[in-house]
């Protein structure tokens, strides 16, 4: 298989041709007319996938930059955030504003659960924090978090609103603006469908004003709002290097994305995973969360008794040249983590959904071969 490997984890996810074959243009210079004309598009293209009028910075670098520099502009040393975490990239979100020297509480909602709306109410009344962090789609259990209620309890409390969407930009709705995301950033590499390598961070005029006025400087110099905006304004000018053959590929994709349509997007990864879900039902397997906080970008479900992590991933990728990915934390080994973002189309989720049943019955598992696969069909020729 090597090279014909189809890579169903929750990022990177598959890559098309025309992102790919972008890349290997010719590296144009940096401050070229030419390349900030790309530059310009990308950033009206970054807009209208974020749904912001606020300025939005695309970096070299990958998800956990975007956190670093989302939250190194808005704290300095000592401000009070709250993060509300149910899995490990919420925890990860903690992990960086404590590195920067914010005083952290985190709010823990159980893996497999959204927080709920009055929990998180009573911890913002509790003490005055200056932000509010959470993660949309948390990788580590499928959970897409209630983002839109979570940025108008934010906004009735007056703190500054931080939304991790590296699971679910451009898989499922974000609205930066109505939903009041103060700092919102994303990777490339999941529902974008670019390769790893950039990662895009948003920010509000409140947000900016809050870096305007700040007392300290950002503890990243490269990160650093205040020296982007000018380039942002006018690509033509210089502060860092862009990676000029990663723009070109952020800048194709997102115009694959706005060609194919945000709503239809979201409403084909709707479909996706319902029928993916459905089709996992219907062998006897028990999900994660349920299916009224499930994100339409990935699924966790647990493994059947007796079934090996390790095997099962192995002869997926082995037998059937499907990539899956394991667990984390306290789920490792017992579920297992499929990403069905970006280009994903009904022949993957079936094809992925037939190497399922394959490996499961080869682990030893009882159940009718072919539920699974007959279960999505109906879902998707519906
Ligand atoms: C929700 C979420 N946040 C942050 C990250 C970190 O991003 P990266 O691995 O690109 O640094 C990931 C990576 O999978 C993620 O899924």
């Amino acid at each position: 298989m090597g090279d014909r490997d189809l890579v169903m984890i929750p990022g990177p996810t598959n890559v098309d041709p025309k992102v790919l074959l972008s890349m290997a243009r010719p590296t144009l210079a940096h401050t070229s007319g030419a390349f900030a004309s790309i530059f310009r598009e990308t950033l009206a293209d970054l807009g209208r996938i974020f749904k912001t009028g606020g300025a939005v910075l695309p970096l070299a670098g990958t998800g956990t930059l975007g956190a670093e520099v989302a939250f190194s502009n808005i704290i300095e040393p000592g401000d009070k955030v709250l993060v509300v975490s149910g899995g490990y990239f919420g925890d990860r979100l903690a992990e960086v504003a404590v590195h920067l020297g914010a005083a952290v509480d985190t709010l823990e909602v159980p893996w497999g659960s959204a927080p709920v709306i009055a929990d998180v109410d009573k911890k913002l009344s509790s003490t005055k924090y200056k932000v509010m962090a959470a993660v949309h789609v948390d990788t580590s259990t499928g959970v897409a978090n209630p983002a839109k209620e979570l940025g108008e309890l934010a906004r009735a409390k007056d703190v500054l609103f931080l939304l991790d969407t590296v699971c679910s930009m451009a898989g499922m709705d974000v609205q930066v603006d109505a939903w009041g995301i103060n700092v919102c950033f994303t990777g490339s590499q999941k529902a974008l469908a670019v390769p790893p390598g950039m990662t895009i961070v948003s920010f509000d005029s409140k947000a900016q004003r809050v870096r305007e006025q700040r007392k300290t400087l950002p503890a990243s110099y490269y990160g650093d709002l205040k020296r982007w905006l000018p380039v942002l304004a006018d690509p033509t000018k210089y502060f860092a290097t862009p990676a000029v053959n990663m723009m070109y590929a952020l800048h194709e994709g997102c115009r694959m994305v706005l060609a194919e349509g945000l709503e239809e997007r979201f409403r084909r990864h709707a479909r996706m995973a319902s029928a993916f879900r459905a089709g996992l039902r219907a062998m006897g397997l028990r999900l994660l969360c349920d299916d009224a906080v499930a994100s339409n970008t990935l699924t966790v479900a647990y493994y059947p008794p007796g079934v090996r992590d390790a095997e099962f991933r192995k002869s997926m990728q082995e037998e059937f040249g499907i990539v899956v990915a394991g667990e984390l934390g306290p789920l490792r080994e017992k579920a297992f983590r499929v990403g069905h973002m970006g280009n994903v189309n009904r022949s993957d989720i079936l094809a992925t959904l037939g190497a399922i049943e394959g490996s499961l019955s080869k682990e030893g598992y009882k159940f009718q071969l072919g539920a699974g696969t007959s279960a999505a069909n109906t879902v998707l020729t519906r």
